[in-house]
């Protein structure tokens, strides 16, 4: 069974969240602080388990050569080596309960651990939670929450506030951030009356790229040049809340190799996964895609990291493209 809908996503997107911000305050690998975040319950896709999500998601990683998630998989839910302070059913096989209780055993934890089990211990499906709130909801589902368990959690937040030297809850918005869902990011394809709204909206997200490269060829198209190449490269605006933000275009290629030839999200509109869910959407929408290409400067690290990190493209090869020199990035499924 497989089970990617359910809240441990919007949970899981939070605790990536939470562990990318607390990171860049305290010096650690923001990067690979997100990625554990996002996937320390990726044993839940397995199906609605308690313990066994432990052992699955060790597994499953593991077999995917990715050691070092696969160890957070096995310890997110250990903040002492002891399996005794589970909180939940014990419903992995005895082999799978012996492989974590040997794992949890060899394993030295360290910060990136630490991090993710008080990340852990404050994200909910709708936000970040007050880590008292969310420990009790935790307790309350379970009948019990070892006391050991909730004074380390207490003990993690003091650690990271003082490495980091300011408040938890500022370092990770804890009142303004919310996972994003598939309820709030919307997909309608354009046709040539959205002509203006895309001008705007492509003014907007490239006009930074425009005086720093001083030429941009998504910047500054009359109406008429739009409406062309919505006829061309096919568009869909992504609207948020109800809004047009930004846009996705791709184009085929040849059999199943999609070409993403914009993708854009307007400035104040940024950092909220609008992006990230946007390709989503185009892997989706074109469901028959083998491979997707784009290119982007060379020197857009923000850019970079969002294909890399947060898409999981990889970098092909470098061209330029006029005056500057782009990177070429390939997903291959
Ligand atoms: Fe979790």
């Amino acid at each position: 069974m497989t089970n990617i809908s359910g809240k441990w996503v919007a949970h899981s997107r939070t605790c990536a969240h939470c562990a990318e911000k607390i990171a860049q305050n305290c010096g650690m690998d923001a990067d690979k602080a997100y990625v554990l975040g996002l996937l320390h319950d990726i044993g839940r896709k397995f199906g609605v388990y308690h313990l066994r999500h432990v052992s699955d998601g060790y597994k499953y990683m593991m077999s995917l050569g990715y050691d070092d998630v696969a160890r957070i998989c096995l310890t997110h839910s250990f903040n002492q080596d002891k399996l005794e302070a589970y909180v939940g059913n014990f419903d992995a096989s005895q082999e799978d309960t012996e492989l974590i209780r040997i794992k949890l055993k060899e394993t030295v934890q360290d910060d990136y651990d630490k991090l993710i089990q008080l990340c852990d211990s404050i994200a909910g499906a709708e936000g970040v939670m007050d880590i008292i709130d969310r420990m009790s909801d935790v307790k309350s589902r379970y009948g019990s929450y070892d006391p050991e368990k909730w004074q380390t959690n207490l003990d993690l937040k003091e650690y990271f506030e003082k490495k980091m030297g300011m408040d938890l809850y500022v370092a990770v918005d804890k009142d303004n951030y919310i996972p994003i869902s598939s309820r709030m990011v919307e997909f309608r394809k354009a046709d040539i009356a959205d002509a203006e709204v895309l001008v705007d909206i492509y003014n907007a997200s490239f006009f930074d790229d425009y005086i720093k490269y001083g030429e941009c060829p998504a910047y500054g198209r009359t109406k008429e040049m739009m409406e062309q190449s919505i006829i061309d490269y096919p568009k869909f605006l992504i609207i948020y809340d109800g809004k047009p933000v930004g846009c996705i275009s791709c184009k085929a290629l040849e059999d199943g190799i999609y070409e993403v030839g914009c993708l854009c999200v307007i400035p104040e509109f940024q950092g909220k996964g609008i992006g990230t869910a946007a390709m989503e959407f185009a892997k989706s929408f074109y469901s028959d895609w083998k491979k997707f290409t784009l290119v982007t400067p060379v020197d857009k690290s923000q850019n970079v990291r969002f294909y890399t990190v947060k898409c999981g493209f990889s970098i092909h090869s470098e061209e330029m493209d006029g005056n500057v020199k782009v990177i070429r990035f390939l997903l291959e499924r």
